[in-house]
Parts: C-alpha cells; sequence; structure tokens
C-alpha cells in the first residue's frame, strides 16, 4: 500500500525525521486558511500516489492566502498521470540550497535491502539512475543490522556528501530507516532531501509504500487506506472477504480456485476474439466452500458491475460438490431476486456433477443455462455478453 505524501509526512514527524509543517485542504478556501495558519511563503502540492508533480504542475509556491487559494484551485482536479486530484497539502515553503536523494528499499532479487543515495536530488531517480549512476551510491543493508550511524556515515561518506555533512545527514538516514523498519515498508523515498539556505536538512517530499502482509502487526495502518480511491466493487467484495479483481470487460466470471479462474479468464478471452472482442469483466476466485450465501456474495459483486453483460460460472467439484454449488447459484438467485438480470452460463464438472446438473435443470431459472463444458460455456458466455 503507497501512502500519500502528507501521510508519509506525519510518519516520518513521530519518528523524528525533520519536516516542514503541512495542512491537508479539500478545498481552495480550505487552502486559504492552511495559508493563513501558517503564514508566510507556502507551497500548495497535489496529493496524488505518482511521482513528478512539480513538472505536471501540481507544486506551486504562494506566498499569499489568495495565492494559495487560487494555486489550489488550479491543481485540485488536475489530472496527473491518470491520477485525478481531489486533495492538496499546504505546506510551509522552504528556501532551498541543495536537493539530495535517499531510498532504502526491499531488494527482492538479492533477499535484501537496499539504499539508494545521490546528492544530486530533485530529479526523478530513473532518470538519475539511467543519465547519471555514477552519482547514485548503492548500498545493501543487512536487515538483521540495518542502518546504524556508522553504516549511515558509510552510506553518506559513498554518496558524496561533503564532510560537514555527513553527521547531519547520517542522523537522518537512521530515522529513515527506523520508520523502514518499525512499519514494515518495503519502500521509504526522500526525493529531494534538502540542505536549507538556513542549514537545515530537512525531508521534502516523501513516499512510502508498506506491506500488507504485515497489516496485522499494524492496526494503526488501516488509517492509512483509502477507501474513495478504491475500486467501490472491490471494496465491497473486500468486506465480504470474497478474492475478486475487477477487469475491464464484459463477461463476469465465478470460479472455485485460483488456478481454474486463472485458466477460466484466459479461455474467455480467446473465445471472445471470435464474439465483437468481448473480455473478462473480473477475476473471482469463490474458493473452496460454495456455500450459498458465498455464491449470492459473489453473484451480487459480479451482477454489480455495470460493464458485465454475462456471467460464466466455472466450478469444478472437489471437497464441496456440484449438488451445493447448484443449491448455491439456486439459493443466490432467489436470494438476488430481481437484481439477478443477465445471462448465467454454468458448467459444472467433477464430484457430483449429475447431481448439480440435474437440480439447475429442474429450478430452470430463465437467465441460466448450463454447459456441457469450458470451452461451449465460454463461447457462450461471449456471445451472450457481444449480443447484449
Ligand atoms: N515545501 C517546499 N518548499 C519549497 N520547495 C518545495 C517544497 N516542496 C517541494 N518543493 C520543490 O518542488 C519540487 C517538486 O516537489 P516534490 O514534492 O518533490 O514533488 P514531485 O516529486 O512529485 O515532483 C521539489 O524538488 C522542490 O524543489
Ligand atoms: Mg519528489
Amino acid at each position: 500500500m503507497d501512502l500519500y505524501e502528507y501521510q508519509a509526512r506525519d510518519l516520518f514527524e513521530q519518528y523524528g525525521v525533520p519536516v516542514l509543517a503541512g495542512i491537508v485542504a479539500d478545498t481552495p478556501e480550505e487552502a486559504r486558511a492552511a495559508a493563513e495558519k501558517l503564514g508566510g511563503v507556502v507551497v500548495v502540492k497535489a496529493q496524488v500516489k505518482t511521482g513528478g508533480r512539480g513538472k505536471a504542475g501540481g507544486v506551486k509556491v504562494a506566498t499569499t492566502p489568495d495565492d494559495a487559494a487560487a494555486a489550489a484551485r488550479s491543481i485540485l482536479g488536475l489530472d496527473i498521470k491518470g491520477h485525478i486530484v481531489k486533495r492538496v497539502m499546504v505546506a510551509a515553503g522552504a528556501r532551498i540550497a541543495q536537493e539530495f536523494y535517499f531510498s532504502v528499499l526491499l531488494d527482492r532479487a538479492n533477499r535484501s535491502y537496499l539504499s539508494l543515495t545521490s546528492v544530486e536530488g530533485g530529479m526523478e531517480i530513473e532518470v538519475l539512475a539511467v543519465e547519471r549512476p555514477e552519482a547514485l551510491a548503492r548500498i545493501e543493508v543487512d536487515p538483521i543490522i540495518g542502518i546504524t550511524h556508522d553504516k549511515a556515515r558509510d552510506i553518506a561518506v559513498a554518496a558524496k556528501f561533503p564532510s560537514e555533512l555527513v553527521d547531519r545527514v547520517a542522523d537522518v538516514f537512521v530515522k529513515l530507516y527506523d520508520v523502514y523498519k518499525s512499519e514494515d515498508a518495503t519502500l521509504v523515498e526522500v526525493n529531494p532531501l534538502i540542505l536549507s539556505e538556513d542549514g537545515d536538512i530537512i525531508a521534502l517530499d516523501g513516499k512510502v509504500s508498506l506491506d500488507e502482509n504485515a497489516a496485522f502487526r499494524h492496526p494503526n495502518h488501516v488509517q492509512f487506506e483509502d477507501a474513495a480511491a478504491a475500486d467501490p466493487l472491490e471494496a465491497k467484495a473486500k468486506a465480504l472477504d470474497l478474492n475478486y479483481v475487477k477487469l475491464d470487460g464484459e463477461v463476469g466470471i465465478i470460479g472455485n480456485g485460483a488456478g481454474l479462474v486463472m485458466s477460466t479468464l484466459d479461455v474467455v478471452a480467446y473465445a471472445g476474439e471470435r464474439h465483437g472482442g468481448v473480455k473478462p469483466a473480473n477475476f473471482l476466485d469463490i474458493g473452496g466452500g460454495a456455500s450459498a450465501t458465498v455464491m449470492a456474495n459473489g453473484l451480487s459483486i459480479v451482477l454489480g458491475d455495470p460493464q458485465v453483460k454475462s456471467v460464466f460460472v466455472n466450478v469444478f467439484g472437489g471437497i464441496t460438490a456440484c449438488d451445493a454449488v447448484a443449491n448455491g447459484i439456486v439459493g443466490a438467485l432467489a436470494e438476488l431476486g430481481a437484481s439477478a438480470n443477465k445471462p448465467l452460463v454454468v458448467r459444472l464438472d467433477g464430484n457430483s456433477v449429475a447431481e448439480g446438473r440435474r437440480i439447475l435443470r429442474e429450478a430452470a431459472h430463465p437467465l441460466v443455462s448450463l454447459a456441457d463444458d469450458m470451452d461451449q460455456g465460454a463461447d457462450t458466455a461471449a456471445r451472450l455478453a457481444n449480443a447484449a
């Protein structure tokens, strides 16, 4: 999970990393009030989870509260690399003498941590790494030992910081590593870390990615979840504990077992080529115990996607036999009533397949048709989606 800059700023502050005051604002009026509160020159910054905001017009200096309101007006609603700005941060303005770069990240390939550091900050790191690789110090960080003060000094020296700054930036590196480790992050990046004209070292922009696998250790991380930005169907599916990923197509998919669902996506995409180029609308694995409730939840999510024109239910009966799945489908359709309004193609195979098919035939729901096998089911579902 990536954090917004203002969230990273707040986290840095908790760990004693030097940052400047910042106040978030959702409207130009709030930005004006924030600028009045901060006083002096401020910088109005788009809060979107992508870099390069400066270049895209998402970072603006304002000398008066009126200026700050005007800057917020021009930044709010801006599209930065596909991210629409809904919120800005009004930050105290820094007088920058020099811009540096520091990051620590999980280095999966080497099963270790890596710090990247440069005295040439401000520029995007991807660009720096290509154009000025010699200006970037790449230092491995042993996860057991971490960044001690000595290690931080080594990093600063390798990155060619002037000797009078080495100890001071090293202090900041140690604190940033503390954020990285204590919060179970996979990335902590500061670009730029600055030396101000007053001689202070300050983290002016922060990017933090948290490891969601460690969420159980950090109940406070839920505060960073961005319910508004998440896909509403994915959010609903998550609340129902369903393994659902929204895709950009017309054929809703429900299956049991991740492998079966993945191959169903392939087969439907392939069938779609014969039927107007329709594609799978989602990944949804309802797992082993496909009870009526789980099936109803799954169907309501898939049918709730306005893009979906038909649904392909592809189930292989194992521990949960096909008759239980068929009863689940019949029960789900009864539960959903009129909200089940798109054709459903059902392919059952495996344990108790004959009984499962009999249940569906006898229920004779007008929207349900049975497929003999996976290819035929995919073809029918794609054809129905294309015809709708
Ligand atoms: N609070 C601030 N005071 C003065 N200048 C700033 C401030 N925040 C950012 N800047 C300037 O704007 C540039 C871009 O801002 P930054 O926060 O790094 O956004 P991004 O990396 O998305 O472009 C920085 O390199 C810095 O020169
Ligand atoms: Mg930056």
